[in-house]
């Protein structure tokens, strides 16, 4: 019988990771199927029972079922727990597993297929939500010099930057950023939804720096067009770091690591 998958969230429509899972079961000569669940903000729990019921072995959890997820799961890896947030849930033997894929697949985009070296690199993270604590232990994980955490409510970067225990990550105000410099600066805000960029120092990027959106759209997003003005070496969107959480969560289910290259290549043209 045919495995089955799905991705819920809401709004899920333009959703990618259909077509990233069926290619990677393509590539891997793997049986199953991938679908997309609109899922109802009051009933999340119901949505995945009824997914189970009829025969689902996994889901990604996208905006805004993430939390609902962590809730939810009997079980959660570490990175989960750290990130207070699931995109990937396993069913098996009756129990729920959650696990979040998002922090390693930032960090496999950015290290291994674009070859950004992390050791020692001054890294300032925009914003405090959910797409930023997701990523700031997996990226700690690579030895940067140091994380800063920025947020327009700065207590929110305190508070996050605070939960790292770490002294090399810092939290503050988008407004405390001047005088500072950075060899990366990752894009973890919900300002590109409307189109905006957060408001730091046009001087903030370090000769050499790289800019990083954990967004991704067809068109270059505004925090693209920000690096790019601002003269990034690399200004990167979130593609890749779609394609590479997806692989993760495919390797979670499935034991085989599809290879990437291919799939972030076909998306992009
Ligand atoms: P997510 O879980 O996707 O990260 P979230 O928890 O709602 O979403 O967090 C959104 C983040 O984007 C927050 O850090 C938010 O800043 P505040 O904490 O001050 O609300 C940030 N954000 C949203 N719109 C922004 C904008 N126009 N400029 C700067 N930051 C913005």
């Amino acid at each position: 019988m045919t495995d089955r998958y799905a991705v819920i969230g809401n709004p899920i429509e333009h959703s990618k990771s259909p077509l990233i899972h069926a290619a990677f079961a393509k590539q891997t000569d793997q049986d199953l199927e991938y679908g997309r669940i609109l899922g109802d903000p009051g009933d999340f729990a119901g949505d995945v029972r009824r997914f189970i019921a009829q025969g689902g072995r996994g889901m990604n959890v996208t905006v805004p079922f993430k939390e609902q997820a962590f809730q939810l799961a009997d079980e959660l890896t570490e990175r989960a727990q750290r990130a207070g947030a699931v995109n990937t849930l396993s069913f098996t033997d009756g129990r729920i597993r959650g696990d979040n894929t998002d922090g390693a697949g930032l960090v496999r985009d950015l290290g291994c297929n674009k070859l950004f070296s992390f050791a020692g690199a001054r890294i300032l993270l925009l914003g405090a939500g959910g797409a930023s604590r997701g990523v700031m232990f997996p990226l700690l994980g690579e030895n940067p010099g140091t994380i800063t955490i920025a947020n327009r409510t700065a207590s929110k970067a305190v508070d996050l930057a605070t939960l790292a225990e770490d002294e090399r990550v810092s939290g503050c105000g988008l407004d405390e950023l001047a005088g500072h410099l950075f060899d990366l600066i990752i894009n973890g805000t919900a300002a590109g939804l409307k189109g905006e960029v957060p408001p730091i120092p046009d001087d903030s990027l370090a000769p050499d720096g790289w800019t990083y959106d954990m967004m991704y759209a067809s068109e270059p997003t505004a925090f693209v067009l920000w690096g790019q003005a601002h003269g990034a070496a690399r200004a990167l969107d979130g593609l890749g770091m779609l394609v590479e959480q997806a692989a993760e969560s495919f390797h979670i289910w499935r034991g085989i690591m599809p290879d990437t290259g291919a799939v972030i290549e076909t998306l992009r043209a």
